[in-house]
């Protein structure tokens, strides 16, 4: 079988031969004579249209193939100077692998988002999904050719595991216990000495701690996983279940960790510019009319800076404008990312230097005692889509701030250790995948970027 992307990429090679395709019909239209079928193959975002005249031996069943069907057709490709398409492919035979009855749920109409969401198995058919989940295959691609051509090694952490990295308490627990009859102890509490790990475990919410062990042996590392969190927020950017990011960087800060962080960014944005141009094209023109010439501006731009301090002077000025009021040491909110990024940068911007108390435990205290070196990258359209920030490295500030937050010594010995043994300076950083698709093709919805969304009251198929 010959891809149609091929025949799109070197058209002038398959002019006059005769070549096979196999494809689902995406429309079928048929005069007295002759037919014209919209074949689609998926190897490249235009689909091919196949004429049929009533010469082929099974003319009157191939009129009436429905939207949806699979076939196999051989023809001769001619090139169609006048036309739309630059070609057709002219039909001596077609083979109905698999015939699809009229109840087929994609019609050729405009559906809605909402709609297609309850079809997950079928939306890759469509031309917003087709586009949407290629562009989500090469993005990762490009982030594993941008780490590993920097010599990066890649680090598998565990999905399963008995801590709580970002120790928000989100976590969706893994046991083999029976719910209806949990084994207690004297005191009443659950008796995990009956459980599969003997302890409690979890899926995990970050693969950063495993990887910081990495990167004490490799220098530069990174991991590309899923990652679990049972927040219970219904938005347009949180799942329960998303794929992260997360490079380490030894004998590293936070400066050099924006650094990485805005490269990153920009080779990945370049990579999908030149690497999907039909697909790009497709979301400029009708999912985001201003995303090419924002992404555009991204790589050839550098990214903002502020720290928090300053962004929370910036933001009380326009406190009027906020649902939760801006002061110094509140989270900042969705609305609030987004009218820095939106409203006062116009651009990428990294705030850096948070609150201690709103950050993780890990995080590298500053000399005024009262702020991390943590930084978030914030961008337009999303808010926030890198949390990231140097780790304190230092053995006693490290158990200071674990007794602080009542963190479990013992579960957490390992990460003691690496400040024990050979300590040195590292930072690294948490990219969201989904939010990186959402922001490069301008999809709003992350239950749109993730092929199968798992989200609160969400876990179909
Ligand atoms: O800011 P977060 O919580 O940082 C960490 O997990 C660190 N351990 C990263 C590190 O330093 N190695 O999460 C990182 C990013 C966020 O900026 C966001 O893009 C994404 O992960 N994210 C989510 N994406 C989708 N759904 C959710 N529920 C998400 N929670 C976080
Ligand atoms: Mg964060």
């Amino acid at each position: 079988l010959t891809n149609i992307r091929d025949i799109f990429r070197n058209k002038e090679e398959y002019y006059d031969q005769k070549i096979t395709i196999g494809g689902w019909v995406r429309s079928n239209r048929n005069l007295k004579n002759f037919g014209f079928i919209v074949l689609n193959d998926g190897t490249f975002f235009e689909p091919i249209q196949v004429v049929y005249g009533n010469g082929i031996e099974n003319y009157e069943e191939v009129e009436k193939v429905n939207v949806g069907a699979a076939l196999v057709v051989t023809g001769v490709l001619v090139p169609t100077p006048e036309a739309k398409q630059p070609f057709e492919l002219q039909a001596e035979t077609i083979e109905i692998e698999g015939a699809s009855t009229p109840d087929y749920p994609l019609q050729k109409k405009r559906h809605t988002m909402e709609y297609l969401r309850t079809i997950s198995h079928l939306r890759p058919r469509t031309n917003t999904f087709e586009a949407v989940f290629r562009v989500r295959s090469l993005c990762a691609y490009a982030i594993h050719k941008f780490f590993q051509e920097r010599g990066f090694v890649y680090v598998h952490t565990p999905l399963i595991t008995g801590s709580d990295a970002e120790g928000a308490g989100e976590m969706f627990q893994v046991t083999t216990l029976d719910l209806n009859d949990v084994p207690k102890t004297e005191d009443g509490k659950v008796d995990y000495s009956k459980d599969f790990f003997s302890k409690p475990a979890n899926l995990t919410v970050s693969g950063q701690l495993n990887g910081e062990t990495y990167a004490m042996a490799f220098k530069n590392i990174y991991t590309f996983g899923p990652t679990f969190r049972a927040e219970d927020s219904n938005t347009t950017r949180h799942a329960a279940e998303f794929w992260m990011i997360e490079p380490e960087i030894a004998f590293a800060d936070l400066e050099d960790d924006m650094i990485l962080a805005e490269s990153m960014l920009k080779y990945v944005i370049n990579y999908v510019l030149e690497n999907a141009p039909e697909e790009m094209q497709f979301f400029n023109k009708f999912i985001d009319k201003g995303l090419l010439e924002r992404l555009n501006n991204v790589v050839s731009n550098d990214f903002a800076r502020v720290t928090y301090t300053e962004a929370v002077e910036i933001l009380k000025k326009h406190n009027d404008k906020f649902e939760y009021k801006v002061e110094w040491g509140c989270d900042l909110q969705t609305e609030h990312e987004r009218f820095l990024t939106e409203q006062i940068y116009k651009r990428p911007v990294f705030v850096t230097d948070y609150p201690k108390d709103i950050k993780a435990f890990y995080m590298k205290l500053n000399d005024d005692n009262k702020t991390v070196a943590a930084v978030d990258c914030l961008v337009p359209g999303i808010g926030e889509i890198i949390g990231g920030s140097q780790r304190e490295d230092d053995y006693d500030k490290l158990i200071t701030r674990m007794k602080e937050l009542g963190l479990n010594e013992e579960t957490y010995k390992f990460y003691l250790d690496l400040r024990k043994y050979g300590t040195a300076r590292h930072a690294g950083f948490g990219l969201g995948f989904e939010r990186c698709v959402m922001y490069l093709t301008g999809m709003g919805n992350i239950r749109d970027v993730i092929p199968f969304p798992r989200t609160v009251n969400n876990c179909e198929l």
